[in-house]
């Protein structure tokens, strides 16, 4: 008979203690420790032989030289942007964590794919009964053949129906929901999430079949369970975006098999998710109207450039203290644009209200947005519209200078294509002007800006 016992569990690091104390004794973090009740029992993993598999990886050491693997390696699933996010596709043996708020369409995306890819997929679902999804597939896709679906929580039981059906891929809907027989405590519980997700890579590492995991969130926006579940795990990725907003962004956070720059963008519609190809269209509101406060940046996310629109909005305080407030970017770097505004440009910003928002619910690092940020705050507060067919792409400097970008010429191109006619960059960009039809204004100094928009 098990013996069961209580212990302490850090929800940051994962490290278990005997005794409750403030501070975790490893990661020092305060507060994080939960009590849970585990059973010891001789503690085991994936054990099942799995026959099935087609590739299996022998535990030995191997020299590197020796190791091989198959040139198309990856699979490819019908989503553009989840490949591309993913780094080319999904790699054999891999573990993927999908987190995102509830109800943003994390188990809509995955049965999407699951629906469409032309290998056998097993879609483990502990949050929906079978008759849910069915409505749901029913929705998006009709005619799949490959899709089997299991609602099931108990980690063991999934590894013997996985025997049975041997698919070639794996989805998990969601690992808060997973519990094994060999850990007492309730399922969402740190200990239970690490066994669960340990049991998982060992199958996904000894079978070749990648896993999808979806990950809930909690209320500080990380996946919940255990931080260390992210270091486990080989991709990590995060679907955001406004609820009430109808576009959806797929990012990567950790990849061990590409880079974490890549965004996918999508739209919930009647029918599932939409993919956005063109994402600059649709991050361009209201193209024909003549209002002040909004300009046009061109920002780089991963490899692809996007056209953002960025809105002001400059009034007058009404209380003592003026308010900034900003959407999507970081509102220290609108301080700092302020500041220099005031100083170097002259105006008088330091009584007013500041609003700053970047339309479509995406947020931006990329500091050659600060240009366009500049031309809409001023643009606000003169009340002055800047011109649609304009765009810009300028670091700004704490002296006021305007610095060069990234990947100016591909800034540039995409401009062109979307059909821009003119583009403020700085001049010490260096390019081959005579290369384009767009018109390029060069610009050094945050005056200069302004004499180029009001004249
Ligand atoms: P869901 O995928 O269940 O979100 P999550 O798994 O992240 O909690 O559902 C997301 C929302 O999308 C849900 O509120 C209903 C909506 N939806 C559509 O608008 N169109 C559709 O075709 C589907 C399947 C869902
Ligand atoms: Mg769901």
């Amino acid at each position: 008979m098990a013996t069961s016992k209580t212990t302490y569990f850090c929800q940051n690091c994962g490290t278990q203690h005997a005794k409750w104390q403030g501070q975790c004794s490893s990661c020092k973090e305060w507060n994080t420790l939960v009590e849970e009740v585990i059973q010891k029992k001789s503690k085991t993993d994936w054990q099942g032989d799995y026959s099935n598999s087609k590739t299996k990886i022998n535990p030995k050491p191997i020299a590197i030289q020796d190791i091989t693997y198959e040139k198309t390696q990856r699979y490819k699933t019908v989503s553009k942007e989840f490949n591309r996010v993913l780094g080319g596709g999904i790699v054999p043996g891999s573990l993927i964590l999908l987190g995102g708020e509830p109800g943003i369409g994390k188990s809509t995306l995955l049965l999407q794919i699951a629906l469409k890819i032309k290998y056998k997929t097993l879609y483990v679902s502990g949050e929906e009964s079978l008759q849910q999804i069915k409505m749901r597939a029913d929705r998006i896709f009709k005619d799949s053949k490959n899709c089997f679906i299991l609602s099931e929580t108990n980690t063991q039981n999934i590894f013997q129906q996985i025997e049975k059906t041997a698919p070639e891929l794996l989805i998990v809907d969601s690992i808060q929901t997973l519990h094994t027989n060999y850990i007492e405590s309730s399922p969402g519980s740190v200990s239970q999430i690490k066994a669960c997700t340990a049991e998982l890579i060992k199958f996904a590492k000894q079978t070749n079949i990648p896993v999808i995991l979806i990950g809930h969130i909690n209320k500080e926006g990380s996946i919940a369970g255990p931080k260390v579940l992210e270091h486990m795990v080989d991709v990590v990725l995060q679907f955001e975006g406004d609820r009430n907003h109808m576009y959806r962004i797929l990012r990567s956070h950790k990849n061990r098999f590409g880079s974490t720059h890549e965004l996918g963008i999508y739209e919930m519609q009647g029918e599932g998710l939409r993919e956005i190809l063109n994402p600059s269209e649709i991050l361009i509101s209201n193209k024909n109207t003549d209002l002040s406060g909004t300009a046009i940046a061109s920002t780089l996310e991963g490899m692809r450039t996007l056209m953002v629109e960025i809105q002001a909005l400059v009034s007058t305080a009404v209380y003592g203290t003026p308010q900034r407030s900003t959407t999507g970017y970081n509102s220290k770097r609108l301080n700092m644009i302020l500041a220099v505004l005031e100083k170097r440009a002259g105006f008088k910003l330091g009584a007013k209200d500041v609003f700053l928002n970047i339309t479509g619910g995406i947020s931006v690092d990329d500091p050659a947005i600060d240009l366009a940020v500049v031309a809409a705050i001023l643009s606000s507060n003169e009340d002055i519209t800047i011109e649609k067919n304009i765009c810009f792409a300028g670091e700004v400097g704490l002296t006021g200078e305007i610095r060069p970008v990234t990947k100016i010429e591909q800034r540039i191109l995409e401009a062109e294509k979307l059909g821009f006619e003119k583009m403020v960059i700085s001049s010490h960009s260096k390019i081959n002007a005579g290369k384009y039809s767009i018109a390029i204004e060069k610009v050094t100094k945050i005056e200069e800006v302004v004499s180029i928009l009001f004249g």
